[in-house]
């Protein structure tokens, strides 16, 4: 079967740059990229590609080449779900905030929408992919959802999670490590399979195409985020350790990681991991383990999250008790809000747990992130419930440059690595700070020498 028509659902994080690349590669298939947030498909069609709503570098390009030639963004989801023959899910399934499962397991109402709707409105057997990070075993509800409420036509469901890493999500999607597709063991699941595998072959190499069962396809996803997430918190537990005997965590990195079993990626100690998966996907994992019965493995996974948010809050511990145990109505610049640099996406981020413990303390912070606007990151500490709007935007400033946000700073906090915070004028910043002048460097990007011989006090992590 060859495909000439997808259709995917959610414009967000992952779908948009996954078809804008699909598009871009394949200019024989006509990709509609659907979602229900009108002001984010608008967005996507603003005549200035410099303003679609997610950052990534190069991503403008992509979608500058293929959108009105064989990509299109809609909000007509019905007449989208109705043309394609290959229909991708990519909306969000964040974790549970009510109910059974609370705070663990991934809520899948979303996915379930789509599946009725996709049901409803098929009227020719469809292919339905599974991009969203699921947890093991949602296709068999996908499947019992569009087998008994569709119209009689006949549905194959693949899981094809996505492994891009955001801020590098249009070079991962050009030149993926592997494309994972997981489909029925029957005959048509076999042709499913091999439908989606045309469509990469567009421009991945065969050999880095994997082909698995549905299973082994939904948690292998699960668990290279876990071991991801797992690797920055070992390296995480390690910096304290550091930090105690006079190692440098920067040394040991470097040292273990020339093992070739071990490997130099993810080792770099941080203020704590964030970001839309690690969390959710583990928390995700723990929770299956335990439906299962297997503790043993549960408390094996959790301990990476608690690990997590040890590291934040031991970041907020030390800068309360280097000055001198009150940061009370003391003015605290953060630079970074984003989880990692190259995103203006800030789920997760370290900097909003970081920011909520220094509010508690009473501190005034002034913010400044390169592509995180005002609005964003009051919401993300609105979000937490932990005090009123108000109380939140009385403590909180958006600062229009680092140099506004440091002026008669006390400290500054590093929240994210990016590059630009290398290259400030910091004898400048230094000169309009209060005295003694701290920093601390959550993401060790700094130099720290070069800092300490113009009068500042640097804390870096595991050093
Ligand atoms: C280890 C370290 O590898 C070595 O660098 C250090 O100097 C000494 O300790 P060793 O114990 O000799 O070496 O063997 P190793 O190959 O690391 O295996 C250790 C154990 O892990 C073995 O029982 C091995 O069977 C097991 N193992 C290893 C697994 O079960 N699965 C694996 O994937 C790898
Ligand atoms: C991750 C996976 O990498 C990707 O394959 C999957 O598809 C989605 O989840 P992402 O969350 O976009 O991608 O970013 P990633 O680069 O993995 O970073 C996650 C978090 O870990 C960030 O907060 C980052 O700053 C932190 N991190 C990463 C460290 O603190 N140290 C490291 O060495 C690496
Ligand atoms: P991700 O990082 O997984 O891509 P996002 O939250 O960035 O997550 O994107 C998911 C998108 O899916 C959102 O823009 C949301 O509006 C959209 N969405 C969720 N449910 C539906 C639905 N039933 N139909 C269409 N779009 C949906």
């Amino acid at each position: 079967m060859k495909i000439t028509k997808i259709c995917c659902i959610g414009a967000g994080y992952v779908g948009g740059p996954t078809m804008a690349v699909i598009a871009q590669k394949c200019p024989d298939i006509k990709v509609t990229v659907v979602d229900l947030n009108e002001a984010r498909i608008a967005a996507w069609n603003d005549k200035d590609t410099n303003n679609i709503p997610i950052y990534e570098p190069g991503l403008a390009e992509v979608v500058a080449e293929a959108r009105g030639r064989n990509l299109f963004f809609s909000t007509e989801v019905e007449k989208a779900i109705d043309e394609a023959e290959m229909i991708f899910i990519s909306v969000n399934t964040p974790t549970k905030t009510y109910g059974s499962g609370k705070g663990m397991a991934a809520d899948l109402k979303y996915i379930e929408l789509c599946a009725r709707q996709i049901a409803r409105v098929s009227k020719s057997n469809k292919i339905v992919v599974e991009k969203s990070t699921l947890p093991v075993r949602t296709a068999e509800a996908i499947k019992n959802i569009l087998d008994n409420t569709g119209n009689g036509v006949r549905f194959q469901i693949l899981s094809n999670p996505e492994f891009l890493a955001e801020g590098t999500a249009v070079q991962d999607l050009l030149n993926p490590d592997r494309i994972l597709i997981g489909g029925d063991t029957t005959e048509e699941g076999q042709n499913a399979i091999n439908a989606l595998v045309d469509v990469y072959a567009n421009w991945v190499a065969k050999e880095r195409i994997l082909t698995t069962n549905l299973w082994s396809s939904e948690l292998s996803k699960l668990t290279a985020n876990a071991f991801l997430a797992q690797r920055v918190s070992s390296i995480n537990a390690l910096s304290e350790l550091c930090e105690k005997t006079g190692a440098d965590v920067s040394e040991v990195a470097k040292a273990i990681g020339m093992d070739s079993r071990i490997g130099p990626k993810f080792l770099k100690a941080s203020v704590g991991f964030g970001g839309s998966c690690f969390q959710k996907d583990i928390l995700n994992l723990v929770y299956i383990a335990k439906a299962y019965g297997l503790n043993e493995v549960a408390d094996y996974w959790e301990q990476v999250i608690i690990m997590n948010d040890h590291q934040k809050r031991r970041f907020s511990h030390k800068i309360v008790t280097t000055l001198y145990n009150t940061v009370s109505g003391k003015k605290i610049a953060f630079l970074g809000w984003a989880f990692k640099k190259d995103t203006n996406d800030t789920r997760e981020s370290a900097a909003i747990y970081v920011a909520d413990d220094l509010i508690n303390e009473q501190a005034e912070l002034y913010v400044f992130d390169p592509k995180v606007a005002e609005g964003q990151i009051l919401s993300d500490l609105n979000y937490l419930d932990s005090r009123t709007a108000e109380e939140n935007k009385k403590q909180v400033t958006v600062a229009a440059s680092p140099y506004e946000a440091c002026k008669d700073a006390h400290a500054i906090a590093v929240l994210t690595e990016w590059d630009e915070f290398r290259d400030y004028d910091w004898k400048k910043i230094y000169d309009n700070m209060m005295k003694p002048a701290f920093v601390f460097d959550g993401r060790n990007i700094l130099d720290a020498k070069q800092l300490t011989e113009m009068g500042f006090i640097y804390k870096g992590i595991g050093s």
